[in-house]
């Protein structure tokens, strides 16, 4: 089988490192990609906005599959664009990546298919946020509607700074969803969808705030864990039901069904479980430590899935222990991640054993490897306890050096409390 991934993160990497451990599997190539997918297999520059284009180097290539990774080729219809060739892709459509794309038009699909998730109001200027934000009371969450990288949520107990954030979405020209608060710690399950039938994968933990202690602005995430300790093992089983399914089904009911990763970010809140949101891809840095497990051939996995074809799927198997994943950022991340800084010490980590170091915004500018963007490498570390694999993975972390780059200490520290 010949593979295509579009996009150029630390998810792309692990995606196609997985692939090529697919026996079936004889080729991977990334568009774009970045300096590490390169010492890998082969990239090919592409502008992942542009669907016809992915379009094109698919059908070139003579790909059997193509992965898409990131949003925003999806929104910008590639799944579309690779379907009209008769390609396989695993990817939804534009109209069924719309659950990512728009929380407006997510939180509707929610209430049709009743999925329990927060209770929320879309507002399209200031008296309706000044209404909302009294309708919930503190603390606060505003979220501009559309695509944002992870970065267009504020959380705060400052009614102004909510207020501030609704304003200047609406500047943009956007509308918000000002939502009630959900308390409890956070999950997030992918289910790998072929439009009809769901297979959830292990459950991860991802880090969204930049500083320690879950301190500071939102990110794409910091860094993540999987599986999950302190959940119980029904509550996979539970998403599928009362989540996973139900969306499926709703999506399919509407005429544009999903094939992808159906992501559930899910809260564990007091009154149980509850939505935050979907996502229409897999989650980075959270694919680093679920698809590192995944003993299935992925391959064959995503091929099915593209193809219709998961109802008679075996059985998924996974690499026994744990899998810890530490983000290194830029300075600056994330509101200005400085570009163009040295890095130094990849060379040594990645000879460690179990461990890997994905790259997530990497280049090589006259051969010396630079940052390239604001999540710079996802160092990715198993072993048999939890614990373990995160004294690797920080083991890792503090051997490369990039200039002002920062990290959380504090990942998985929690639930190695409760490691087994
Ligand atoms: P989203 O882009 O919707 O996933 O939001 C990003 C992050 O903001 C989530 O992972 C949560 O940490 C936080 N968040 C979003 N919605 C809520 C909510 N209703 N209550 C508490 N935290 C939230
Ligand atoms: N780690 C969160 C996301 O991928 O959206």
């Amino acid at each position: 089988m010949k593979c295509l991934v579009i996009g150029g993160g630390a998810r792309e990497h692990v995606i196609a490192s997985v692939l090529l451990g697919d026996p079936e599997v004889e080729s991977v190539v990334v568009a774009p990609g970045n300096a590490g997918i390169a010492s890998l297999v082969h990239c090919v520059p592409i502008d992942v906005t542009d669907a016809q284009a992915i379009g094109e180097l698919a059908t070139e290539l003579d790909v059997d599959l193509v992965v898409v990774g990131p949003e925003v080729p999806l929104m910008a219809g590639a799944a579309d664009a690779l379907i009209a060739r008769g390609i396989p892709c695993f990817g939804p459509t534009r109209e069924a990546a719309l659950i990512e794309g728009s929380k407006a038009f997510c939180k509707e699909m929610m209430a049709e298919a009743g999925i329990p998730t927060a209770m929320a109001l879309v507002c399209v200027n200031t008296s309706e946020a000044e209404i909302a934000l009294g309708a919930f009371g503190a603390p606060y969450v505003v979220k501009d509607d559309g695509l944002a990288a992870g970065k267009g949520v504020v959380v705060t107990s400052d009614r102004s700074e909510a207020l501030e954030h609704a304003q200047s979405c609406f500047a943009a020209g956007g509308t918000v969803v000002i939502e009630e608060f959900l308390d409890g710690p956070e999950v997030s399950l992918f289910g790998i969808s072929d439009g009809t039938t769901v297979i959830p994968l292990q459950p991860a933990q991802d880090f969204k705030r930049v500083g320690e202690g879950d301190e500071g602005p939102n990110t794409g995430g910091m860094g993540a864990y999987s599986p999950l300790p302190w959940l119980e093992e029904s509550v996979v089983g539970e998403v599928t039901e009362r989540v996973l399914q139900p969306m499926l089904d709703a999506l399919k009911r509407r005429g544009t069904p999903f094939v992808g990763v159906l992501y559930a970010g899910l809260a564990m809140t007091r009154r149980g479980i509850r939505v935050i949101e979907f996502n229409a891809r897999f989650g980075d840095p959270e694919t680093q430590v679920v698809l590192s497990r995944l003993a299935t051939p992925l391959g064959g996995l995503l091929l099915a899935a593209a193809t219709g074809q998961l109802e008679s799927f075996a059985q998924l198997r996974w690499v026994p222990g744990f899998a810890v994943n530490v983000v290194i950022a830029a300075q600056g991340y994330p509101a200005n991640p400085l570009l163009g800084s040295a890095i130094s010490g990849c060379e040594n980590v990645e000879l460690e054993p179990n461990t890997s170091v994905f790259h997530g915004g990497t280049a090589r500018v006259d051969g010396e490897l630079v940052t390239s963007g604001g999540r710079v490498l996802s160092v990715t570390a198993h072993a048999p306890t939890l614990s373990q694999a995160r004294e690797r993975a920080y083991a890792g972390v503090v051997q490369i050096e990039i200039d002002g780059s920062h990290f959380r200490p504090d990942i998985a520290q929690k639930a190695c409390a409760t490691d087994s």
